[in-house]
């Protein structure tokens, strides 16, 4: 894969992503570094050419010393401020003589075999969550080196309609995963219980959730390796650093203390997030798998508003399930980034065949957004809301009333708690 390797070094600004996307999208496999790696270190890439992106100011002389050595590489060089596709084209394969032969076949075919190298005989343990980066790379582990891969799901209850059964049917039934699902809602639920501070029932799922997949890795022994879905963009934050990567904002809250494992193994850390699921579409992952919507960690919890019952979120299920369903059939699941149902705590006065009512609010939340820092509140046709309200106050036990919320991020957060 690396064979055909365009660098882009970054001297500051924005546009270095930009750029090795772009290189990228041309078939040619492309790398980030910033400008103060080692020339030591560009030379053992062996790349066939070298991008130098954001030089602003080359009266500084450390910048222009620096340069110049890149230069006394003999490796062709340019700089490149801006997304010009033909000023890419021209350089990548005219100047450097690249063939464009990077896919995400490629990218497969490549990682199986270091993955074999790498791993040999030994073993490797997943935490399998359903979401995407974690089932790309263990069908992608499981490729390489079969059965030596042990996944552990741990079902916290949390998931929406039927996507545990799902997850436990498609990577055991259709990819034969050696997996262990953990039923453990009973375990979620009770440390819950009471529980309504948006915060507090977040920590309190990452570590069940560390405690739980310890007790059961404990079960397998020692393994030697433990796979982390890292993916490029983490590595690029981390200034391309190859040390160590522990991911803070592991979905679930943290990396397990107690098991014993020698080494990380992070088979996604050269792909950016659609690439991830160009692999995962590539794999034979189920499509809706491999592009869901974003879902938090702490999953249904954070969207039961205050304590958490299990009446409580079959109630919301059952909302979100319509909600996705009616987006779906409108075609809309693409234009949104995400869509969800909320389930109130708030209870209020309605009629139904003529008698009173006094039953729950399901707020319906739509937002579009590039990266969920910021959002917008999605402008869904009210044929389609329309539609879901009556879906859902029929065909939902204790719901009488659905609320649409039309705020943007900021002032508000996208998840309600
Ligand atoms: P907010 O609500 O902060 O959400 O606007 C921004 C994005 O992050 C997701 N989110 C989480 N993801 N664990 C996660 O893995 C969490 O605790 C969590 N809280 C929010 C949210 O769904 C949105 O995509």
């Amino acid at each position: 894969m690396k064979q055909e390797l365009v660098l882009v070094l970054n001297f500051g600004g924005e546009s270095s992503q930009k750029i090795a996307r772009k290189i990228r999208d041309l078939k040619v496999y492309s790398e980030i570094l910033p400008y103060n790696v080692s020339i030591e270190r560009i030379k053992n890439l062996k790349p066939k050419g070298i991008v130098l992106t954001g030089i602003q100011d080359l009266k500084d002389s450390s910048e222009n010393k620096y340069i110049r050595q890149i230069n006394g590489l003999n490796i062709p060089t340019k700089v490149i401020n801006n997304v010009d596709e033909e000023e890419i084209k021209s350089f990548i394969f005219s100047q450097c003589g690249c063939e464009g032969s990077w896919n995400m076949a490629s990218f497969i075919e490549s990682s199986i075999e270091n993955i074999r190298q790498r791993v040999g005989n030994k073993k490797v343990l997943c935490a399998l969550s359903g979401g995407v980066d974690s089932s790309v790379a263990a069908v992608l582990i499981h490729k390489a080196i079969g059965d030596q891969l042990v996944c552990i799901f741990v079902d916290h209850g949390l998931m929406r309609k039927n996507e545990g059964d799902e997850v436990e049917r498609v990577f055991k039934e259709q990819f034969h995963l050696n997996l262990i699902r953990v039923n453990a809602q009973d375990r979620f639920l009770n440390r819950l219980k009471g529980v309504s501070e948006p915060e507090t029932k977040r920590k309190i799922i990452g570590e069940e959730f560390i405690r739980v997949f310890e007790e059961e890795a404990k079960k397998i022994g020692k393994v030697d390796f433990l796979v982390q879905g890292t993916i490029y963009p983490d590595v690029i934050e981390s200034g391309g650093d190859e040390a160590h990567l522990v991911k803070s904002h592991h979905n679930v809250g943290g990396l397990p203390e107690d098991i014993e494992f020698d080494e990380i193994i992070e088979p996604l850390r050269d792909l950016f997030k659609d690439e991830v699921r160009k692999v995962g579409e590539e794999l034979g992952i189920p499509r809706h798998m491999v592009w869901r919507q974003p879902f938090p960690g702490p999953g249904l919890a954070i969207r039961v508003i205050g304590d958490v019952t299990r009446e409580k979120l079959d109630i919301l299920r059952e909302a979100d399930a319509i909600f996705r369903e009616e987006i779906a059939l409108a075609g809309l699941d693409k234009e949104i980034w995400q869509y969800f149902a909320v389930l109130t705590d708030m209870k209020s006065v309605g009629v139904t065949h003529g008698k009173r009512t006094y039953d729950y609010t399901i707020a319906l939340r739509g937002v579009t957004s590039i990266d969920g820092m910021t959002a917008n509140w999605a402008r869904i046709p009210h044929e389609v809301l329309d539609k879901v309200s009556r879906r859902i106050t029929a065909e939902v036990p204790h719901v009488n009333r659905v609320v649409y919320d039309i705020t943007s991020k900021p002032p508000a957060t996208i998840e309600w708690e």
